[in-house]
C-alpha cells in the first residue's frame, strides 16, 4: 500500500515538474520569437494611425485609407506583448476608434478599421495630435511605459491644410517621445507635413500623388516599422 502510494507521489510529481514551463531566459525569448509566425521581425511597437477624415477626403478615398490600414495591419505582429495598434481619426472634432489596449487581435482591429465611417467635417489636425500624445499613447489607454522602451509611433495621413495650429502640438509630441511619420495626399502644404513629421524628414514624410498611390506605401511602412528590414537604426 505504502509503496504504490509513493510510485504514485513520484509520478505526480515528475509530471507537475515536466510541465512547469522552464524560466524565461533572454535567450529563450528570442527563440520563441524566431519559430512564431513573424511578419515584422519581432519587434514589438505601439502604433497610432491618425486619419484626416475631413469633408476634401471623398467617400472612395476614404475606403482607400482604410484599406491601407488593414494592409498595414497584415503586416504588424499585433499581441498583447508585441505590436499594439490604436485608430484616431479627426474632422471638426477627434474621434477615437480604438485604443492601443482595446483589441490585441488582428481581426477585431480590422473590423473596427472596416466599421470606421467617415466624419466629412473640418481639419483639426492640430487638436487630433494633442489628443494622440495625451490620450492615445496614455498608460492608462495602454501605451507600454517608457522603461520597456516600446517604440511609440504615430502615422499621420492627411489631404489638407490644418484648420488649427499644428506646428507645437506635434513638437509636444515628438518631445514626448513620438516618432510621427507624415503621409500627404495630392496638394497638402508640404510646410504643414514636415510641421508633422519627425526627423529626419527623407525619413518620415511621405507625399502621393493621390488616395489611389496611398496603397505603394504599404511596402514602404513595411521596410520602416519592421524589425530587420530597415536601414534606419543603421545611420
Ligand atoms: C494618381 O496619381 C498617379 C501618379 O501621379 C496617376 O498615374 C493616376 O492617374 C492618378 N489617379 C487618379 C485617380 O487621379
Amino acid at each position: 500500500m505504502k509503496t504504490s502510494l509513493l510510485i504514485l507521489l513520484v509520478i505526480c510529481c515528475s509530471c507537475v515538474c515536466q510541465r512547469r514551463p522552464s524560466k524565461q531566459s533572454p535567450l529563450d525569448t528570442t527563440a520563441q520569437t524566431h519559430n512564431t509566425e513573424s511578419s515584422c521581425g519581432g519587434r514589438p511597437l505601439d502604433l497610432i494611425f491618425v486619419i484626416d477624415s475631413s469633408r476634401s477626403v471623398r467617400p472612395d478615398d476614404f475606403e482607400r485609407v482604410k484599406s491601407f490600414i488593414r494592409d498595414v495591419l497584415l503586416f504588424l505582429d499585433v499581441a498583447r506583448d508585441q505590436t499594439r495598434v490604436g485608430l484616431v481619426q479627426f474632422g471638426s472634432v477627434v474621434q477615437n476608434e480604438f485604443f492601443l489596449n482595446s483589441y490585441f487581435e488582428k481581426q477585431q482591429m480590422e473590423r473596427a478599421v472596416r466599421s470606421m465611417e467617415h466624419l466629412a467635417s473640418g481639419t483639426m489636425t492640430g487638436l487630433a495630435l494633442q489628443f494622440t500624445r495625451e490620450q492615445a499613447f496614455s498608460l492608462a489607454r495602454g501605451a507600454r511605459p517608457a522603461h520597456m522602451q516600446v517604440p511609440r509611433i504615430a502615422v499621420v495621413v492627411t489631404d489638407g491644410r490644418p484648420q488649427d495650429s499644428v506646428e507645437e502640438e506635434a513638437a509636444r509630441a515628438r518631445q514626448d517621445g513620438i516618432e510621427i511619420f507624415a503621409v500627404g495626399v495630392g496638394r497638402v502644404d508640404m510646410a504643414t507635413l514636415r510641421a508633422i513629421g519627425s526627423e529626419p524628414h527623407a525619413e518620415h514624410v511621405h507625399l502621393v500623388a493621390n488616395f489611389s498611390q496611398i496603397e505603394t506605401l504599404v511596402s514602404v511602412f513595411h521596410s520602416k516599422l519592421c524589425a530587420g528590414q530597415s536601414v534606419h537604426f543603421t545611420l
